[in-house]
């Protein structure tokens, strides 16, 4: 999409409307100062031959040689936009060192909010961390926030939490009876899926939420969730519904995987298999008390 209006000649007005537009069209995120139109063919002039290479002596050189051979006036380009390093181990060791560290909920929130070797909090307002009841027997965990909790900083608040929230008081239940979090607690840009990488990288900060709140029930909202906690491969429709175990590290936990409510929310028909599953949770709760 291209826009030929200089946004500079726009009132106030029109510049609202005009972002209010994008934000229907779910461009909400702006990671670079300038847009970047990434189907443009490159200009011809942008075909560059290699530059011949300096004879550099020392960084600072480097850097002197490099200005000097910047072009004044030519094509300009717009920062790249933040990416996770290629090989993220670094960033998962860290991750599992910073995650083993928090001794209580308090300190593992605090922890995620200063970490950095995940680039999905540079393009997310908020860190996403928790809602309910962290002493409750039923631990649920979706796959990322979206933009509702992004701008709230709380998961499931958009229309797939109050989808959840009906779910959850069909049985009974209501946000003081469960915690909820996420796998990826930062929102990725324009929604899209967290990659291998951003999961791997927040896996022990979720696994150590597990173990703090320390349930008797996880529950999977969808396959992302499922995948990633019951490591497993199976499509969640196979999935859904069996009692599987969670080892917390402390002790092997009732894992379940349901659909997603925002899958729901597509698909309502499905919500008749959903019912079976929260009818199976409702039993297990009853008959096994604490
Ligand atoms: N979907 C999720 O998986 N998590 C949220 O917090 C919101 C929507």
């Amino acid at each position: 999409m291209r826009i030929e209006t200089d946004p500079g000649s726009l009132t106030a007005d029109a510049l609202a409307a005009l972002i209010e537009w994008y934000q229907a069209n779910g461009v909400d995120t702006a990671i670079d100062e300038v847009a970047i139109d990434r189907f443009a063919a490159p200009p011809p002039e942008q075909v560059f031959a290699p530059a011949p290479a300096p004879a550099f002596e020392s960084p600072t050189a480097d850097a002197a040689a490099f200005s000097a051979r910047a072009p004044s006036a030519g094509p300009t380009f717009a920062p790249a936009p933040p990416r996770a390093p290629e090989t993220p181990d670094l960033d998962i060791e860290a991750a599992r060192i910073a995650a083993a560290s928090a001794e209580t909920l308090d300190q593992l929130r605090e922890t995620l909010g200063r970490f950095e070797g995940c680039s999905l909090r540079l393009t997310a307002r908020s860190l996403v961390f928790a809602d309910g009841n962290p002493a409750a027997r039923i631990m649920l965990v979706g796959e990322a926030p979206g933009r509702e909790e992004d701008l709230q900083g709380v998961p499931f608040v958009g229309r797939s939490g109050q989808l959840l929230d009906r779910m959850l008081a069909a049985i009974g239940l209501d946000r003081e009876q469960v915690y909820i979090a996420n796998v990826v607690p930062w929102r990725p840009p324009g929604n899209r899926t967290p990659t291998p990488e951003e999961t791997a990288i927040c896996r022990p900060f979720v696994r150590r939420q597990i173990a703090l709140v320390d349930p008797d029930f996880l529950i999977c909202l969808g396959g992302a969730a499922a995948k990633e906690l019951l490591d497993t491969r199976e499509g969640i429709l196979r999935l859904r519904g069996q009692w599987l175990g969670f080892d917390t590290g402390k002790r092997t936990i009732r894992a379940m995987a349901t659909l997603h409510p925002a899958y729901l929310l597509r698909q309502p028909l499905q919500k008749r298999l959903v019912w079976r599953d929260l009818l199976a949770l409702k039993s297990a709760l009853a008959s096994e008390t604490r």
